[in-house]
Order: structure tokens, then C-alpha cells, then sequence
């Protein structure tokens, strides 16, 4: 049985007036997942997720295989989210995506430094993503903190659009965190030990593609 989700405490959307130092970042919660799919939605459109699968994203932080961050306003509006899968040397970018409203204020690099530094402090050795060739924000943003492009993938989008898969190296601080021993999110009760599943099939990646990262 799933929970209800929300009501959100959160918006999303709407003008975003405060300057970039007023925007806050903090780990993702329950009552965010509204909000996060609903911006999703708006940025990704066919491409993005299910309510049912930030469900299951928020259910493996718990268990230590996904950190996810969101950036919220002085007035507690959420304007942007990222993710990132941590469960194995290669920690892939999940999601990065900060409400059109507010673009261009630093919000993306600063939830990317983020997600980049928890891979890193769980002791992954490089964080990898795909991004829509036909994305010039993203991939300047990516290209700026250090990815490279590793390779294209034709048609990887529903649109058909090609996909860059691009690498950033970390530097290993520290070994690898057992999955299960990162701090999780306060989980639902009405979720615990629930065993949700995810509506993507298994072994379709994630991210960007039919992905939002
Ligand atoms: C890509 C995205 C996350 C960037 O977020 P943002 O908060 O606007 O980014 P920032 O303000 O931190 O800008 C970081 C970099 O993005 C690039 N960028 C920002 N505005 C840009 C613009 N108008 N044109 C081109 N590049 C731009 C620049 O490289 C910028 O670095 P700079 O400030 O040193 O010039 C955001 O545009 C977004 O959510 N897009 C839709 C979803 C998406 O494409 N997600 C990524 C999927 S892989």
C-alpha cells in the first residue's frame, strides 16, 4: 500500500524573486515527491518519470542506493531536484533539473556540486550521465564541472534524439560505503518493508533518457 503524497508543503514553480544565495539545498523528502514529479513533467515530457517511480527512488535512499537533493526558496518552493544512484563504484546522475523560473541562477551547478560530492563521500569512483545532444544548457553545465563525452548513443530519447554519455573521475577519499549504512529519509509507515517496485523495466537505463537527468 502506498501512502498519499502530499499535500506537498512545497510549490513548484511560480517566479522565483530571491537571489541565489536565499536558495537552499537539503535532502529530499516524502512530501517533495509531488513536486519533483511535476517538475519533471513540465521539463521532461515524454521522457519523464512517474509518480510511481520517484515512489521507488525515495524507498532505495533509504537503503542507502540513491541520494537525492532538492533546492527549495525562501518561501519553500521547490525549484529544482537531483539525484544519484551511489549503489556501485560508478555512480550514475539520476535526475538534474531546476524549474524553468529559475534558470540560470546557479541552482543547477550547485545541486550538481552536491549530488557529485555525496558519490563521492560514499567512495564512487566516477559519476556518469546522458544527456540530449540537442540540450545545449546541460551539456555546457556538464562540460564546465568536468564531464567528457565518452560516447553517443543514436536515438536514445523517445524523440528520437541521440544521447551523450559523458564520465567524470572522482578522487577516491575514502572506500566504499556498504549499501544500507548512508542516513536514509524518514520513510512512511504505510511503506516501510512495502518492497515497492519500480515502474520502469528492469535494465532500461536511467537518467536523462526515458530518463530525467
Ligand atoms: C540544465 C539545467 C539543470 C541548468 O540549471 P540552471 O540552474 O539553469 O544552471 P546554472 O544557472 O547553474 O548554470 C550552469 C551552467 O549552465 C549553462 N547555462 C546556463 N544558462 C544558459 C543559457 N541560457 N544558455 C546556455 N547555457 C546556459 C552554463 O554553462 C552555466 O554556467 P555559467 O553560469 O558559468 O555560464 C536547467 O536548465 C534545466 O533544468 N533544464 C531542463 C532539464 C534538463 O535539461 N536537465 C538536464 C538533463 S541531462
Amino acid at each position: 500500500m502506498v501512502g498519499p503524497i502530499g499535500p506537498a508543503r512545497t510549490r513548484v514553480g511560480g517566479p522565483v524573486a530571491q537571489e541565489p544565495s536565499s536558495i537552499r539545498l537539503r535532502p529530499m523528502s516524502w512530501n517533495d515527491l509531488a513536486m519533483v514529479h511535476a517538475l519533471g513533467a513540465d521539463l521532461f515530457s515524454a521522457d519523464a518519470w512517474p509518480l510511481g517511480e520517484f515512489v521507488a527512488e525515495f524507498m532505495r535512499i533509504a537503503q542507502g542506493r540513491r541520494s537525492y537533493t532538492v533546492a527549495v526558496d525562501s518561501s519553500g518552493t521547490l525549484v529544482g531536484v537531483a539525484g544519484v544512484r551511489t549503489e556501485s563504484a560508478q555512480a550514475v546522475l539520476q535526475t538534474l533539473a531546476v524549474s524553468r523560473e529559475a534558470w540560470g541562477r546557479g541552482i543547477g551547478r550547485r545541486l550538481l556540486a552536491r549530488t557529485v560530492a555525496d558519490a563521492e563521500a560514499r567512495g564512487c569512483r566516477e559519476v556518469v550521465l546522458h544527456v540530449s545532444a540537442d540540450n545545449p544548457r546541460a551539456r555546457d553545465l556538464y562540460r564546465k564541472f568536468g564531464f567528457q563525452t565518452v560516447t553517443v548513443q543514436p536515438a536514445y530519447y523517445r524523440s528520437g534524439c541521440d544521447a551523450l554519455a559523458m564520465r567524470l573521475p572522482l578522487r577516491v577519499t575514502q572506500p566504499s560505503l556498504p549499501a544500507g549504512s548512508a542516513p536514509g529519509p524518514r520513510v512512511p509507515a504505510a511503506l516501510r518493508g512495502s518492497g515497492q517496485s519500480p515502474t520502469r523495466p528492469s535494465g532500461l537505463p536511467v537518467g536523462t533518457a526515458r530518463r530525467n537527468g
